[in-house]
């Protein structure tokens, strides 16, 4: 997966884009991301009449929006006839799925409101949701009560972590293993890869039912129905026992207690495997995280080194912390023998 990062962008476009202009230049991208734009123009030409009755663009503001874009090298244009770039082609089409598409504009708009008000969180400590008294529900409870919401972040994320999926099928050996619960497990995209890596391996996607549906769709498509199963249900509550292997792969900030099920429902031996875009141990890495505490989430991110010390202070041992690919981080633990309380 490749995101259209500043580096894509023509050096003479970069140029002319100021610090304070970058966020009208990224809301309008945004703007004709939601609107659909691009793939309107997918292998086509089109007057800019044409774009404008088919997106509904008032004609006030129809040439300026699309020259905008043609200034940043998103689109062509000649004779009022415009046409997507090499750069949009690849960038918000060929390695951009529609739920992409849909998902992550729309994240992007709920940000722009919550920067409205960054100094008031920044001064104030409190999040955007709370200054604004917004009683949204938590984003598992959203997707239970919206199909479509559900179908837009669970497979924007089936095609996200395509790439990280790899990763940790290289990086985990399973030979010696049976089962994988894969806790939070989304779109499937992880317990399929593993699956398909290790031939012998059962996995099982634990998530809450719409997403299972999803996923189990998923598995399906990738022919993997008879070795990756789905199981809808709570990952706060008492994991399933039978399985070798407890994996938590980007399911947010994981609690001890979290930590602690998962180790009581794992055999002697069993292993635990964490993965995320852990901070780095003094707190200033990756840029994404940290600019998302902003937007997204009011819970502070935790350092890979803070979560080795949680997972060992679990009870688990030989515990390992892997940075394989770009910001993901695999955390791995055994457990010893079960655990005596008292
Ligand atoms: C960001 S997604 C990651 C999905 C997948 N692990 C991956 O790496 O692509 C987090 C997933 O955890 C699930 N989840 C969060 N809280 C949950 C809970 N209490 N019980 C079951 N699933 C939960 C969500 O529904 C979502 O599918």
């Amino acid at each position: 997966m490749n995101e259209p990062t500043l580096d894509k962008f023509p050096p003479k476009v970069l140029a002319k884009i100021g610090v304070e202009r970058a966020f009208i230049v990224s809301r309008l991208i945004v703007a004709a991301e939601r609107l659909q734009l691009f793939r309107l123009l997918q292998n086509k030409r089109m007057k800019a009449e044409a774009l404008g009755r088919a997106l509904k663009i008032h004609r006030l503001y129809l040439d300026v929006f699309l020259n905008s874009l043609v200034s940043l090298g998103l689109l062509r244009k000649a004779n009022d006839i415009y046409w997507n770039t090499a750069l949009t082609q690849k960038y918000f089409i060929d390695e951009r799925s529609i739920y992409w598409t849909r998902q992550y504009s729309k994240e992007c708009v709920q940000s722009y409101a919550a920067l409205n008000l960054l100094e008031k969180t920044l001064t104030s400590g409190r999040s955007y949701k709370s200054i604004k008294r917004l009683h949204t529900l938590n984003y598992t409870e959203a997707m239970k009560r919206d199909r479509h919401r559900a179908e837009d972040f669970t497979q924007m994320l089936f095609h996200l972590h395509r790439e990280d999926a790899e990763a940790l099928t290289n990086y985990l050996d399973l030979s010696e293993r049976r089962a994988v619960l894969d806790a939070g497990g989304g779109s499937g995209v992880m317990a399929i890869a593993l699956a398909k890596k290790n031939p012998h391996l059962r996995t099982c996607i634990l998530d809450i039912a719409p997403v299972c549906r999803i996923a189990a769709e998923n598995v399906r498509r990738a022919r993997m129905s008879t070795r990756v199963a789905t199981l809808p249900g709570d990952i706060r509550k008492q994991l399933p026992a039978g399985y070798d292997v407890i994996m938590f792969c980007d399911i947010g900030p994981i609690s001890k207690r979290l930590l602690e099920n998962a180790y009581k429902s794992l055999p002697a031996k069993g292993l635990i495997v964490l993965v995320d875009r852990y901070l780095s141990k003094d707190g200033t890495q990756p840029l994404d995280r940290l600019i998302g505490q902003f937007v997204a989430s009011s819970v502070r991110p935790t350092t890979w080194a803070d979560m080795v010390k949680v997972v060992k202070s679990c009870g688990f041992r030989s515990v390992k912390a892997r940075n394989e690919h770009g910001d993901l981080w695999f955390i791995t633990g055994i457990k010893v023998r079960p655990r005596t309380t008292g």
